[in-house]
């Protein structure tokens, strides 16, 4: 991605050669800081608070998570305790456990002192991994993005609405839903993009809007109950989205409020689609509705609002009476027969166990690797 015209990835191995640089995704919009993440404990609480976040992303600092925690003790049981810990830090997001699986299978049967060294590669070879597959989203997405556009009056911008933050910030690079809206852009296609501001955390409004802003992207934030109307008035022409967990049935389950989207989409015959790359793609589910389990975070998340004071400042301020009770479930699933098409790193697959199962064979199989396509 572009930080003030500046190539930035979302992670990377330090200047010293093992400790890891993120981006700090909690103090955007308002201020562009990156932190160094040291030991497993570090990479927990970056994880947990959210400073990295988006499906892919826990999935390639959970790898690194490995690798600093067997810099400190190469065992077998600290291995296991790495992963039990990294594994806690969030529950709905497959791509965490996929990344787990993926690093302990490269390091498992190698002897201690070469353990460090596979950990660290596999982490990279994730985060390439990643954003290749994010480009092959993107190319396949804007193909879809560019046909559409054509059947629009002459010079109309194709009106894209998504929800939460699937952009660069949500994956090592390029981003997954919104990787279509960069190349489409890039290639010069005319289009404009309605972002949800996404309570509780706010990830539309703070972080899509901000990395859209650096690419020149044109944008609008609307309140998150704004999409139906527009739909209504013919204002979307697509809706998409990302994913953290797809189940076999193709059940999509996605930050808070998507499946609401999906439903207005439904109803006002708006394509609504969904960007994901196949680690997102969890072949143990078979019913989304009913097996993934929904993180439920803190009632703080809720109950105040954090951002910047005319004076610059950033403060966070309580908007619920204190005493009324709060609950926030941070994810929802969406039913396969509300999504038009999943746009994957292996082009478009529609929403259907058996489409998925035949575009992605060797997951159903065994242990995933993603190839492009
Ligand atoms: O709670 P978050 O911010 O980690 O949620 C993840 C998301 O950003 C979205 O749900 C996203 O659409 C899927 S991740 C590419």
């Amino acid at each position: 991605m572009k930080v003030d015209g500046k190539h930035t990835r979302t992670i990377w191995v330090e200047a010293d050669g093992w400790s890891v640089g993120i981006i700090d995704q909690t103090a955007l919009p308002h201020r562009f800081t990156t932190v160094r993440l040291a030991t497993l404990a570090d990479v927990a609480r970056a994880i947990a608070t959210m400073q990295v976040r988006g499906a892919p992303l826990i999935g390639a600092t959970a790898a690194y998570g490995v690798a600093l925690a067997l810099r400190a003790d190469a065992s077998d049981e600290a291995l296991e305790r790495a992963c039990a810990t990294l594994l806690a830090t969030r529950p709905t997001a497959v791509n965490l456990k996929w990344a787990l699986d993926e690093t302990v299978a490269a390091v498992r049967n190698r002897p201690r002192e070469e353990r460090v060294a596979a950990a660290y590669r596999r982490a990279a070879e994730i985060s390439d991994e990643d954003v290749a597959i994010n480009q092959a989203i993107g190319r396949h997405g804007a193909k879809l993005i560019a046909a559409m556009a054509a059947n629009k009056q002459p010079g109309a911008p194709m009106q894209v609405l998504t929800h939460c933050n699937a952009g660069w910030l949500a994956t090592v690079d390029f981003g997954t839903a919104l990787a279509p809206v960069y190349v489409a852009h890039d290639q010069g296609v005319a289009l404009h993009v309605w972002v949800d501001e996404t309570r509780p955390r706010n990830q539309g409004a703070a972080l899509t809007a901000w990395e859209l802003g650096q690419h020149g992207v044109p944008h609008t934030v609307i309140a998150d109950n704004t999409g139906g109307h527009l739909m209504q008035h013919g204002m979307v022409d697509m809706v998409v989205v990302g994913a953290d967990r797809v189940a076999a049935n193709g059940d999509v389950c996605n930050k808070i409020g998507t499946y609401l989207k999906a439903l207005a989409a439904k109803d006002n015959n708006v394509p609504f689609y969904v960007g994901l790359p196949s680690p997102t793609i969890d072949f143990s589910v078979s019913d989304g509705l009913t097996e993934v389990p929904i993180e439920q975070r803190g009632a703080d998340e809720v109950a105040t609002m954090t951002g910047r004071t005319a004076d610059g400042r950033v403060e966070t301020v309580r908007i619920v009476p204190e005493g009324s009770a709060v609950a926030n479930y941070a994810f929802d699933v969406t039913p396969a027969r509300l999504v038009t098409g999943l746009i994957t790193e292996r082009g478009i697959v529609a929403p259907r166990r058996a489409a998925l199962a035949a575009a992605f064979v060797e997951r159903v199989q065994g242990p995933s690797r993603s190839i492009a396509r």
